[in-house]
């Protein structure tokens, strides 16, 4: 059978049976912050085990993209080496939310695998959970495996959980002897992680919701929750001795033998074709769902699947970025059952290529280092990589640590983890006391330019605008720009930058980056803002080839509770005078959306009597409610109207004066620098 067959005759068989067929979650979760990547079929569910949400049916089936690279399941260090461990693949299930339990999933378990995929019954295995009597029970009751075959396992085979917390319990399995060609070790046999025994159906009886402390709490409604890896049914359905030969992934190898005229082996040759080709679709499959490779969490995971890819590249000669060029061949193969790869391959295969080619600047020189420090080591007989050569590796060369313990596991050598933390550490404390490196670009920035821009942040909080200089580093997702509007207050008179957002228009459609600082270089208001992923476009646009336009917005949350501390420093000011005279003045202040600090002159410390009058004075003032009315004037004439201006503070020819206040009195009246 082909895997378009097996996928087809999987859900047909489940919608036969009362099954709602749903589309498969992306691979990166929509909102679980316990997940960096979707990694079964039941993610997407689990608020339905959780009783948090209602499903549209009781019963459903699908074909999953899952990514098994990080956290509880994590497949990574085994891709290429196993013929049947994958960072991507597709995960067929179906689902009962308290609608049927073991019995019904047992019997199509074993209806499906022997009366549909025809699979030999004396070759079949059940393994139940230890105490679970009830499911050995309906194996020998429901069907006709051999008895014999039901076997029973502990917690480490036989009960699952979808992370640290959350939905779990007993399981049962259907495994598969392959026959001794594939292994002829007489210890060999079901879990004993042996190629002639595989795994081919989870069933999952979702009963528990696993809490942080690692109790288990009884969930209201029994549920089943299976996966059958297609990739692996396709191999055994199909007659084949490794997932790789299958109808899912010859083409993409077959297309790297043609590219590198490197014979495709299953034996150790083989390697570079099966991690590449592996990589490919969790990449293609990752970005197509909107993930973008980066520096931090989901990002760097990417990233370093990417590096471990352009790194068998090299084993099989492929020195110029090759990944990008294989996802046509991807988008041909799966394209029809997930038609997101279609749509976005221009973008997916985009991205790829950009970060390849960043990586190949350093991956050859980075194979020279590590040839040269493992001779040394040779000579001097040692087995471990030290701490300092693998941050190296990393810092210099981009060689992410899992890629050097890879290497360093194919020389037969070992990784001074220890040694490499602490240098990365080391690392990071230097950078922290050498302050940041942006400071130095924005100095730059305003050195090379002569740019204005425009603040508009008084009457608009959301302005689209044109970005006139941008500074680009895709190493570390920094973004330094500045535009020719710009709504974000630049910290000055004690109020602290806004932060906000920037929405900048590509052809690809909208890239958005957190705006974490702004600061004012002569007449330029120039950005710092984040963001992950390598985008061609900002290099094109930084390279000064293209125009960008852009929607800067700062969050009303921000603002608002950071203009009533502004409004309250004033109050606060007004209060003191009354109190103490009008010898107090400002000597400095911090206003932030969190909180607000006033330094004044006097010659003593106010009493507690005096702080509880002047603080009375000014909770009655934000009680009555005052106007508070901005006028731009010249400095004189607000001085003259009796507005405060700071000593020490440099304004321009013209002033802003905020007034707070009403018909009859006049609370506060201050002068700030006006807007440009
Ligand atoms: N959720 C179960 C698994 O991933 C079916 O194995």
């Amino acid at each position: 059978m082909t895997a378009a067959e097996i996928r087809r005759a999987f859900l047909e068989f489940f919608k036969e049976r009362g099954h709602l067929i749903v589309p498969s979650a992306p691979v990166v979760p929509q909102d679980d912050p316990t997940l960096l990547f979707t990694n079964a079929g039941m993610n997407q569910f689990k608020p339905y085990f959780l009783g948090l949400a209602k499903p549209d049916s009781t019963r459903i089936a699908d074909t999953q993209k899952c990514i098994r690279v990080s956290g509880k399941h994590n497949d990574l260090e085994e891709v290429g080496v196993s013929p049947y461990h994958h960072t991507f693949f597709e995960m067929l299930g179906n689902w009962s939310f308290g609608d049927y339990f073991k019995r019904e999933s047992i019997r199509w378990g074993w209806e499906l695998m022997t009366e549909v995929f025809k699979l030999p019954k004396d070759k079949l295995y059940a393994s139940v959970y230890e105490t679970d009597d009830e499911a050995e029970q309906l194996w020998r009751g429901e069907t006709d495996i051999v008895p014999s075959h039901v076997l029973r396992f502990g917690k480490k085979d036989n009960w699952w959980s979808m992370g640290d917390t959350g939905p779990c319990g007993p399981c049962t399995e259907i495994h598969i002897d392959r026959g001794p060609q594939f292994d002829n070790d007489p210890n060999a046999f079901v879990n004993s992680g042996s190629r002639r025994y595989i795994e081919l159906w989870n069933h999952v009886f979702i009963q528990f919701d696993a809490q942080p402390d690692g109790k288990l709490v009884q969930l209201p409604a029994r549920h089943v929750d299976t996966g059958a890896g297609l990739e692996r049914l396709a191999t055994v359905l199909g007659g084949h001795n490794s997932n790789y030969d299958t109808d899912l992934f010859q083409p993409i190898i077959q297309a790297i033998v043609d590219k590198t005229g490197k014979a495709y082996s299953n034996e150790d040759s083989g390697i570079p074709h099966r991690v590449i080709a592996d990589h490919l679709r969790c990449l293609t499959f990752a970005i197509g769902d909107g993930a973008m490779p980066g520096n931090e969490g989901r990002g760097y995971v990417l990233r370093r699947i990417l590096r471990r890819a352009a790194r068998f590249g090299r084993k099989v000669d492929l020195q110029e970025p090759f990944l990008h060029k294989l996802v046509p061949v991807l988008v041909d193969t799966m394209g029809q059952v997930f038609p997101e790869i279609k749509d976005r391959h221009a973008h997916i295969a985009r991205v790829i290529e950009a970060e390849e080619s960043h990586f190949g600047k350093t991956l050859d020189r980075g194979l020279e280092q590590f040839e040269t420090v493992i001779t040394s080591l040779r000579k001097s007989k040692s087995l471990e990589i030290p701490g300092e050569e693998v941050f190296k590796l990393y810092d210099t060369f981009g060689f992410p640590l899992d890629l050097t313990q890879l290497m360093a596991r194919e020389n037969g050598l070992t990784v001074d983890e220890k040694g490499f933390t602490a240098a990365m550490e080391q690392q990071r404390a230097r950078a922290r006391a050498a302050g940041a490196f942006k400071t130095a670009h924005h100095v730059s920035i305003a050195a090379e330019t002569d740019v204005s821009t425009t603040f508009v942040g008084y009457d608009n909080l959301s302005v689209s605008t044109r970005i006139v200089v941008l500074f680009y580093n895709p190493d570390d997702g920094m973004i330094v720009f500045a535009s020719e509007q710009t709504p974000f207050y630049v910290e000055s008179g004690g109020q602290v930058s806004d932060i906000g957002q920037v929405e900048i228009q590509t052809d690809d459609g909208p890239l958005v980056a957190k705006v974490n600082d702004v600061v004012r270089r002569d007449k330029a208001l120039i950005h710092t803002a984040q963001l992950d992923g390598i985008h061609p476009v900002l290099q094109t646009a930084a390279d000064g080839q293209a125009w960008l336009t852009a929607t800067l917005s700062v969050p009303r949350a921000h603002r608002d509770p950071t203009q009533y501390n502004h409004t309250s420093t004033h109050l606060l000011h007004a209060a003191l005078r009354t109190a103490f005279g009008d010898h107090v003045h400002q000597a400095g202040s911090y206003v932030g959306p969190d909180y607000l600090r006033f330094d004044y002159t006097h010659f003593s410390k106010p009493t507690s009597d005096e702080l509880s009058s002047i603080e009375s004075q000014v909770n009655e003032w934000i009680r009555g409610n005052y106007r508070v009315t901005p006028q731009v004037k010249s400095l004189k004439e607000a001085q003259a109207l009796g507005a405060m201006a700071l000593f020490g503070e440099k304004y321009g020819d013209e002033v802003r004066m905020v007034e707070i206040a009403d018909d009859e009195r006049i609370v506060s009246a201050n002068c700030a620098a006006a807007a440009m």
